[in-house]
């Protein structure tokens, strides 16, 4: 016999201080066996701290991630449209869309996990959550459009996350182009966006988005880059996760909705509100090649324009460094 460790971890968030004995009974399981599954939970990254006496407890407030009220939490309409199906552990969120999209699926959907066990980043990185201190979900959306129609989309979500968190108070949100949302050029989310489909249409997306909430030092060793996340921005309570979940797939879903009618175009005023990269000197990391120049703004497809020695270019893909310019950068 064996606890779950959604059920344990549940238990322990909404009665902090339950000794060991108390969720041994509660269970019907041993003592030892409790302590084998914290011992899981805390490998997970959950922050449980057992003191003797005091029992089991977090050290931060934790919320499972619950379907039914991120629904309740949406628009109605989109609430109609878009299956939401949490998992406590799953590969990846993309991969698990990416799968089903093979055997076909509501055109909006949406999957959370817990925890990933392989978190997928862009340019094949690895993305890594703590149990309980991240967002990982993805969405899927057909469109019969062609695979063409859909540059820019991942700058659109990038714009959908940032009015997301404005709408629940947060300020100082900037767009890295092409998928990370920054704060003081720190990275608090990234996209991966991934098409499969007829190249001409029909095709559709599946739109990853991995959000930091609260982070530790432990937690943030295997990120190769500058970052940050929710808890650590001052003046704004950590909203619930599923409040959270549901405001970002909410504007996620409006983004998708509006991108579909009039592309990236659209948007090209608003991720400019938030281009952290404009003005900037940058070099382009793009396949065995790198480039330097000025980052001059997003054209209408999404493109990164650049100025360089010899005129300006366009970038549709690749990394971007930001050059150290009298001692900033990032
Ligand atoms: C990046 O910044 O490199 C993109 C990170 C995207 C991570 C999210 S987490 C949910 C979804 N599932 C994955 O495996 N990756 C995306």
């Amino acid at each position: 016999m064996t606890v779950k460790l959604r059920d344990l971890l549940q238990a322990m968030a909404e009665a902090p201080g339950t000794s060991g004995s108390a969720l041994a009974s509660r269970f019907g399981v041993t003592r030892a066996a409790i302590w084998k599954q914290v011992k899981v939970l805390r490998a997970f990254g959950a922050p449980i701290t057992a003191r003797a006496g005091h029992g089991y407890r977090l050290d931060a407030p934790l919320e499972l991630l619950d379907g039914r009220r991120i629904a309740a939490h949406l628009r109605e309409d989109f609430a109609r449209s878009c299956p939401i199906e949490v998992f406590w552990q799953i590969d990846s969120t993309n991969s698990e869309l990416l799968r089903r999209a093979q055997t076909g699926m509501s055109a909006t959907t949406a999957c959370l996990s817990e925890l990933q066990s392989a978190g997928r980043g862009r340019r094949g990185r690895s993305w890594h959550a703590p149990l309980g201190g991240g967002l990982t979900f993805s969405v899927f959306r057909s469109f019969s459009s062609s695979m063409a129609a859909l540059a820019g989309l991942s700058l659109a979500i990038g714009i959908g996350i940032v009015r997301a968190l404005t709408d629940l108070g947060y300020g100082g949100l900037g767009l890295k182009w092409p998928n990370d949302v920054q704060v003081d050029g720190r990275k608090l989310a990234g996209i991966l966006v991934e098409l499969g489909g007829d190249a001409l249409g029909p095709c559709h997306a599946v739109i990853g988005i991995g959000l930091n909430l609260r982070l530790d030092a432990q937690a943030g060793t295997p990120i190769d880059q500058a970052w940050t996340d929710l808890a650590s921005i001052p003046g704004v309570p950590l909203p619930g996760r599923n409040v959270l979940a549901a405001r970002l797939l909410g504007r996620v879903l409006e983004v998708l909705d509006e991108f579909e009618q009039a592309t990236f175009a659209a948007f090209v005023d608003e991720f400019a509100r938030h281009d952290v990269l404009q003005g900037r000197a940058i070099r382009v990391i793009g396949a065995g090649a790198e480039r330097a120049g000025m980052a001059a703004g997003v054209d209408r497809s999404g493109a990164l324009r650049v100025r360089g020695a010899t005129g300006e270019y366009l970038v549709d893909s690749g990394e971007i460094s930001v050059r150290q310019v009298s001692g900033a950068g990032a």
